[in-house]
């Protein structure tokens, strides 16, 4: 009964003591506030005006520095921003691409982009070093930021998170670092960026892009709408691997039922 108890209370002081070291932690480097996606969750789905939306600020923001690796032709997928062919087609012919054959004189020549190629590197920085070179730090290419970009859970959110489906850590991180410049004074400060200092100058202000849909032009609401975006162009098949998931759970639940029926059948009969 004694060592019962002890064990209880040492659990319990191991607990206490590691929450008090997340929140510790938590001081230093504040999580980024958790925001209502619509793609959270088995039945979540991208919101295909949001996503618009975010490429709309990434096209005309964030590429100024980042690059984006994917081809123009994903635009089109019905489960994202869900753009028409014709549309992405003369989106794509708005850029400057480099052939990947050189011409009849051995030139290595640029042509208008078409659906089939990668957005190219923005026009001031062709490479990395170049980015590096100007602004202290190369700019992550930004196809896989979101799912390549993390922050500590922490305790107990590591254990919750199994249960809740949490998985759009990335994306809230997103969310933070743009809307994470809390010192007025000092554009290169950021309450959610590892140090707090960012090489990243604030990218967002309010009004600077001009949308069209009625929804408020505010650095919350491009935070959000890029978030997403970005994440969606991470794992494009996410609503795939969400609708397969829900498939697999409802096999199982039939599988379970017919099992059970099987069983009791069974041992009806040896009775
Ligand atoms: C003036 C150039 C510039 C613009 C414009 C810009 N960025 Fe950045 N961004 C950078 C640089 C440089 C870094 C690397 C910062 C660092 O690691 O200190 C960065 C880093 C980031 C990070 C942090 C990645 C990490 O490692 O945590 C995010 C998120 C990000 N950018 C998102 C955006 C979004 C979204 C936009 C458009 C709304 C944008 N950026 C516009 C230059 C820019």
């Amino acid at each position: 009964m004694m060592t019962r108890l002890k064990a209880s209370l040492l659990a319990f002081a191991v607990l206490a003591a590691s929450a008090g070291f997340a929140v510790a932690q938590e001081a230093d480097q504040p999580k980024p506030p958790e925001q209502n996606w619509s793609f959270h969750g088995v039945f979540g789905r991208f919101d295909q005006a949001q996503l618009q939306r975010g490429f709309q600020v990434y096209r005309e923001v964030c590429s100024n520095c980042h690059r984006l690796s994917i081809p123009f032709r994903t635009l089109e997928d019905q489960d994202g921003p869900g753009y028409s062919e014709a549309q992405v087609k003369a989106l794509a012919a708005t850029y400057q691409v480099t052939n990947d054959e050189p011409n009849d004189q051995g030139k290595i020549f640029q042509r208008p982009g078409t659906p089939a190629d990668t957005f190219p590197p923005p026009d001031a920085f062709p490479n990395d070093q170049a980015a590096a070179a100007a602004l202290g730090k190369a700019p992550p290419d930004m196809w896989l930021l979101a799912k390549s970009i993390k922050y500590e859970r922490g305790f107990p959110w590591f254990i919750t998170d199994v249960f809740t489906g949490y998985q759009e850590d990335g994306t809230d991180l997103i969310y933070g670092v743009l809307t994470g410049y809390t010192h007025k004074d000092d554009p290169q400060w950021n309450l959610y960026y590892p140090g707090h200092r960012i090489a990243m100058p604030m990218p967002l202000q309010d009004g600077a892009v001009k949308y069209t849909d009625g929804t408020p032009d505010t650095v919350q609401n491009y935070a959000k709408d890029v978030a997403a975006f970005l994440t969606w162009a991470a794992e494009p098949t996410m609503m795939e691997r969400k609708r397969i998931g829900f498939r697999a759970i409802v096999f199982l639940i039939v599988l379970s039922v017919l099992m059970y029926l099987v069983k009791k059948r069974i041992w009806a009969d040896a009775h």
